[in-house]
């Protein structure tokens, strides 16, 4: 089970929309009224338009194409053509979520942001693309994501104090070469 950072907690702010990628998914992620922070596929069930186009209205996100609104579960409690009726069959794609160390973390399974050893494992961002981060990162070991345009995500394993350490070195060497 594999979970991943997938945004800054302090970045997804009420009646606000965080874009990003869980590898090569799109995402969509937004604090809803509950406070609870949801992380669903960026794409509309309805015509596949991106759901971060759209507008976070507290209690549901609003379609911007033809105005579905879904609850916080994802189910659409709202379609404008249908006289306001909602279909509770339709939902977005949502994932597992949890919030942990100031990240958000998300999963296509259960959400779980825990190293390998089921240490908390704090992952180290680098401002380089992940090519240029693998020839200095074991990836056998430690997992890499990409981060937003040109950066990367490193979720180290092993002793966590001493891997930090590690990475940080390889952090400065890639940022300032
Ligand atoms: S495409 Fe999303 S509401 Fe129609």
């Amino acid at each position: 089970m594999t979970s991943y950072v997938v945004a800054l907690e302090k970045d997804v702010r009420d009646y606000s929309i965080v874009r990003s990628m869980m590898g090569d998914k799109p995402l969509v992620i937004w604090r809803g009224a509950s406070g609870a922070i949801n992380v669903w596929l960026d794409r509309c069930p309805h015509r596949f338009v991106r759901l971060s186009a759209g507008r976070n209205m507290g209690g549901y996100l609003e379609g911007v194409y033809h105005g579905w609104q879904f609850e916080e579960s994802g189910k659409v409690m709202l379609v404008p053509a249908m006289q306001g009726r909602p279909a509770h069959d339709i939902s977005a794609t949502v994932y597992s979520t949890a919030v942990a160390g100031g990240f958000v973390w998300a999963s296509e399974e259960e959400c779980s942001p825990s190293g390998s050893a089921g240490e908390p494992c704090y992952p180290v961002h680098i401002a380089a693309p992940v090519d240029q981060v693998r020839l200095h990162v074991d990836s056998s070991v430690d997992h890499l994501t990409p981060w937003g345009v040109d950066g990367s995500m490193v979720y180290p394993t092993g002793d966590p104090a001493q891997r930090r350490a590690e990475l940080s070195a390889i952090r400065r060497r890639l940022e300032e070469s």
